[in-house]
């Protein structure tokens, strides 16, 4: 996905990090990065024309001009929001990248005037290091199911939900 050069610097220095609205050309970089997780089925896949069609909602994480990391808040209802397509370039995990993204979204979300952002999960351990909390999924709203038709576990998978409330 990326040159050697690239991780390598990643592992040394890293100059200058910007959190910021995706752009239509950083959708394929995107995707490589969600694909790295998806074909382990850590997360789900997205085709490119669906990336394309909600680009107004995903930030990314971009490091010296590299994108990194992707994350999208998809407004389902008029109180309720969910976070998805959140993936981090293994290079750089666990130095904050994720939580940024998270933040943006959630930033995003209390100026739409949202009541509640929720996720599907297997790092529910990660979102809750955000103050969200583990719900029964069955007390979302049927709405949310859409994804997971796609999804080749389902019925039977064990992703978590995570909820957190919005103050305004
Ligand atoms: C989950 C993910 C987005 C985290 O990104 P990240 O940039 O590495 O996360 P951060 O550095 O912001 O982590 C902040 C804290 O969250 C917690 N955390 C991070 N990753 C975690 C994980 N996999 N499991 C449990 N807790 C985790 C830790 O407490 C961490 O703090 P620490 O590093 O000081 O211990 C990233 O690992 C990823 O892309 N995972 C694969 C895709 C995925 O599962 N996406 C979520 C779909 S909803």
């Amino acid at each position: 996905m990326h040159s050697i050069l690239f991780e390598k610097k990643m592992l040394t220095q890293r100059k200058h990090e910007l959190i910021r609205k995706a752009r239509v050309n950083n959708v394929v970089v995107m995707k490589q990065i969600i694909n790295t997780y998806s074909k382990e089925e850590l997360m789900l896949a997205r085709s490119l024309s669906e990336m394309y069609e909600n680009i107004r909602d995903y930030y990314v994480c971009e490091i010296d001009g590299e994108v990194v990391g992707c994350c999208a808040l998809h407004v389902v209802w008029e109180d309720l929001a969910e976070i998805l397509a959140l993936a981090v370039n293994p290079v750089c995990a666990r130095k904050g990248i994720g939580t940024k993204l998270v933040t943006a979204c959630l930033e995003d979300a209390k100026h739409l005037g949202m009541k509640e952002v929720f996720a599907l999960t297997y790092v529910p351990g990660f979102f809750e290091t955000l103050d969200f909390k583990v719900v029964d999924k069955n007390t979302l709203p049927r709405k949310i199911w859409s994804g997971c038709l796609r999804c080749p576990k389902f019925p039977d998978c064990n992703e978590v939900a995570v909820l957190k409330s919005i103050h305004s």
